[in-house]
């Protein structure tokens, strides 16, 4: 449904297409517009509101009851329309139900969970090091990012070894599907169907490794805390959030040491700094830029009425960088205060992995930083365009030893 008219023009319109080839590729310039076209952007394109301002989409975040997440966190309104696939129990879902399924995976992803995993971590982050150091001339994205986290992650869960190379199709197909039915949505889509499958077959629980924290899932279906056909949605969960996302925060946080070399000089003599070091690239170069809600009564923000079921565009590029809230947005400082950012959401829905993906990416940096004495860009880095994440496709660099 669309505001009549007359009412629509009252607010402030915008033409931006947040899921253009132009706007994924540069996002910046366009975030700055739609903040400063207002605190709620009507955009005409996709006909639904916007913010690209951190205040508002805090306050959207912090009201789940009003502003829903069980209508799907992407463009599409599940009220009105099917979605490409049985919805997330945890992302695409509403209290109660959510609170009780979020509880369950937040004990099988718990600190003491996590401890036991940082000595297989550093193994591989150690032997990661090794060789790009043997290397010298590497492109991060595939001799980095996602080697590592296709070794890392996909252990920790319980997933057997072959057939990993479909974690990163699956997860690119899954966000592309929270924008529009655009080309890079169709593109992601081509050949989408075996892969499905291989992710499906791998979240059964014969097919996880006891002990890992897919079967803990299953656990709690012994105990009667889940349901026996809610267990492989969740575990597809961990498969679905926590490979493209981490993959991409590792990229992107390689890029920024290499445009940055001071901060990778200060990170390097003080190691110390790696927690914020990692918060701060999240925040500059956010992995998951965009989601949505859906308001499920007449409402308003910041002065300016929402109807009931219209679908909000939640920027978290912009509101990272939103001057409102940050001082120098535009730098990439690693002794930032960056608590509060909205890299890993925020409210009821915020990102349940972030503790493991610290994890991998603080230990991966640490053995980084204690044998690379630095990073440079040595040749141009591309972007793998998605309609909700940031990340790149390539980054060529090179390396020096300590
Ligand atoms: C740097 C890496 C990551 C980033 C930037 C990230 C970002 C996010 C964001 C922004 C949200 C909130 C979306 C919303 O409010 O609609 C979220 C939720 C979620 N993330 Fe992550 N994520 C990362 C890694 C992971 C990992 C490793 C896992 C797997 C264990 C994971 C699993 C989830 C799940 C299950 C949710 C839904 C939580 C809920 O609805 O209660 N994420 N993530």
């Amino acid at each position: 449904m669309t505001l009549a008219t007359a009412e629509q023009s009252a607010f402030p319109v915008s033409d931006i297409d947040p899921f253009s080839k132009e706007y994924l590729g540069d996002p910046y310039p366009y975030h700055e517009q739609l903040r400063e076209a207002g605190p709620i952007v009507w955009l005409r394109k996709w006909d639904c509101w916007a913010t690209g301002r951190h205040k508002e989409m805090n306050d959207v975040l912090a009201d789940p009851q009003t502003f829903s997440s069980s209508a799907g966190i992407g463009i599409a309104n599940f009220n009105n329309e099917k979605p490409w696939r049985p919805p997330s129990l945890l992302l695409e879902s509403d209290p109660p139900e959510h609170t009780r399924r979020r509880a369950v995976v937040g004990k099988v992803l718990s600190a003491g969970n996590l401890r036991r995993l940082k000595a297989d971590f550093e193994v591989a982050a150690e032997a990661l090091v090794e060789r790009i150091l043997e290397k010298r001339q590497i492109e991060a994205v595939r001799d980095i990012a996602e080697p590592y986290i296709l070794k890392v992650f996909p252990d920790a869960v319980g997933i057997g070894k072959s057939g990993r190379e479909n974690l990163i199709p699956y997860g690119s197909a899954v966000f592309n599907a929270f924008g529009p039915q655009n080309d890079i949505y169709r593109e992601s889509m081509r050949g989408i169907e075996p892969v499905s499958e291989w992710i499906m077959s791998n979240c059964r629980r014969e097919n996880l490794r006891p002990g890992g924290l897919g079967s803990e899932v299953y656990d709690a279906v012994d105990t009667g805390e889940v349901p026996p056909d809610e267990a492989p949605i969740l575990v597809r969960s961990f498969l679905s959030a926590g490979i493209d996302t981490t993959v991409h925060s590792i990229g992107n946080a390689l890029w920024c040491f290499a445009t940055h070399p001071d901060q990778w000089k200060k990170l390097c003599a003080n190691p110390g700094l790696v927690r914020s070091a990692f918060l701060e690239a999240v925040r500059f170069e956010s992995p998951f830029q965009t989601y949505f809600r859906t308001s499920t009564r007449d409402t308003s923000i910041a002065g300016v009425p929402i109807a009931n079921n219209q679908k909000l565009f939640l920027s978290a590029g912009s509101a990272n960088r939103d001057p409102r809230r940050w001082e120098r947005p535009d730098v990439f400082d690693i002794e930032r205060q960056n608590l509060g950012h909205m890299g890993f959401g925020a409210g009821i829905h915020g990102c349940i992995g972030q503790m493991i993906a610290r994890l991998e990416t603080e230990v991966l940096f640490t053995a980084m930083a204690r044998r690379i004495a630095s990073i440079a860009i040595a040749g141009p880095a591309t972007h793998r365009l998605n309609n909700v994440l940031r990340g790149l496709d390539t980054l060529p660099l090179t390396v020096t030893a300590q």
